[in-house]
């Protein structure tokens, strides 16, 4: 017997479907609301109550602090895997057996070299130019240089030679856009390094010398790829969907999903996250000081990497994170004063009403920020390292819905404007 949902409008009665997820999530299903009562929709600023599709990527569960991606809790993955397996679980909905394995991480590395036009565009950009504006531009320029890409329903092997050929160049791009900024001579991929450590030597070696690789930090770097691949409907994945859903390419969507995420509420956070522990350590550390200011509703200050729209609880990736930053930190033999900071800040607002009946907790970007620094990203990096590591999920995402074969989004909305009025031409204001 299925549950239904019952509503009165204008004396009548409606029953509306409710349907069941497979971890027991419950919806009402408004799909035929609008036409079974004459006109009404419902009113969700921010979506926080409303689901926008059924998918079978990522769980999420936010009073209880639970992360899975395909039924695989984060906490394993995070801990066993590598970042091109779990991109593979993600995208294709199975771990890859050795030989999917080998194959997938084959093509990708076969398909890491950007087209050499597009370095021109590189040496365009101004040197203080925001790496995340350059990402964005040259992901959506991917489409001009492979238009078979345009077409999202070209049959799976076009579909996989794009996705392949997209995680592939995403890393070659965002080092190429750091070097861009020092003026330095880029590096290109060299075949003998995995997707991890190849974007280090794209990064930091230099044509007169290797960089060598630390296996603390290819570490480091492999499990923050992992705890940021999928994060079910968030800003910039539901960016990347409704994008995605008019059948525009898959560069484009994803390009849309980079700008969605640079935003300084979603994934700008990691980077605001260090500027604001590098202004409370200018200001002489006063962490009470700050705590107070984000409580206060006249003063635009928030805590940054703290609060989140699901995990009423701790999310299970910050303290993933947190833990991995004494482990980085101490096996490098770096002391960073922003890290006493951090935990200063963390204790002091985790004892305070106004955190605590707000279920405000430390989330993914609180920690992050602290182990790309102690790694050598610069900052202006740390959102283009969220990038990196959400494009598996904004691919499965995105395949998700197409073969799904899902409508265009387009909400409705309430009209709050002026009612009918008559043209009169300069009317004295
Ligand atoms: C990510 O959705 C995802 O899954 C995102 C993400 C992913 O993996 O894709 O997890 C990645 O984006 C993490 C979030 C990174 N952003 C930040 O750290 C920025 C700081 N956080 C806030 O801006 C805020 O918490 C949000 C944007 C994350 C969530 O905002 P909501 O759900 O819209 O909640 P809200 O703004 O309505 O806040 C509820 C209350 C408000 O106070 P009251 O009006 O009830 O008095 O909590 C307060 C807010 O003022 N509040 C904060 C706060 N966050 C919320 N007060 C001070 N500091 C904060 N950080």
């Amino acid at each position: 017997m299925s549950e239904t949902a019952k509503i009165e409008l204008d004396g009548k009665s409606y029953e509306l479907p409710v349907i069941e997820g497979t971890e027991k999530e419950k919806g009402i299903d408004i799909s035929k609301l609008r036409g079974g009562t004459g006109g009404y929709i419902t009113l969700d600023p921010g979506f926080k109550n409303t689901g926008s599709t059924k998918s079978a990527i990522t769980y999420l569960d936010g009073e209880n602090g639970i992360l899975r991606y395909r039924g695989y809790p984060i906490e394993q993955l995070a801990e066993k895997a590598s970042f091109l397996e779990v991109a593979y679980l993600l995208i294709y909905g199975e771990l890859p057996s050795s030989q999917e394995f080998e194959t997938f991480t084959t093509s990708i590395t076969n398909h890491t070299l950007v087209h050499e036009d597009m370095k021109q565009f590189f040496e365009a950009y101004p040197a203080q130019a925001h790496p995340m504006g350059i990402l964005a531009s040259m992901v959506c320029s991917l489409s001009t240089f492979y238009p078979e890409s345009l077409d999202p329903d070209r049959g799976p092997e076009a579909k996989d030679l794009t996705i392949h050929r997209l995680i592939a160049k995403l890393p070659t791009l965002a080092a190429w856009s750091y070097k861009n900024a020092l003026r330095h001579p880029i590096m290109y991929p060299n075949n003998k390094y995995d997707y991890t450590q190849n974007f280090l030597h794209m990064m930091y070696a230099m044509p007169t010398s290797d960089y060598e690789m630390d296996p603390v930090i290819v570490s480091a770097l492999n499990t923050l790829l992992i705890l940021h691949a999928d994060h079910e409907q968030n800003c910039s994945t539901s960016t990347v969907r409704i994008v995605g859903s008019s059948h525009a390419n898959l560069y484009s969507s994803i390009s849309a999903g980079i700008n969605a995420l640079w935003g300084p509420l979603h994934g700008g956070a990691n980077q605001a996250v260090i500027e604001m522990l590098e202004k409370i350590a200018n200001d002489g550390g006063d962490v009470d000081k700050w705590v107070v200011k984000a409580k206060d509703k006249s003063d635009s200050f928030r805590l940054m990497g703290f609060g989140h729209r699901v995990y009423k609880n701790f999310d299970p990736r910050a303290t993933i994170i947190k833990k991995a930053c004494d482990d980085v930190l101490d096996k490098l033999g770096v002391d960073d004063p922003l890290l006493d900071i951090a935990k200063k800040l963390e204790k002091v607002a985790l004892e305070d009403e106004y955190f605590k009946e707000r279920n405000l907790y430390p989330n993914v970007d609180f920690y992050s920020g602290i182990i790309y620094k102690a790694i050598g990203i610069p900052t202006e990096m740390f959102t283009v390292m969220f990038a990196i590591g959400r494009l598996p999920g904004w691919i499965a995402q995105w395949k998700e819905m197409i073969e799904n074969g899902e409508p265009i989004g387009r909400p409705r909305q309430i009209y709050t404007g002026e009612n009918e009025r008559d043209y009169v031409q300069f009317q004295d204001r």
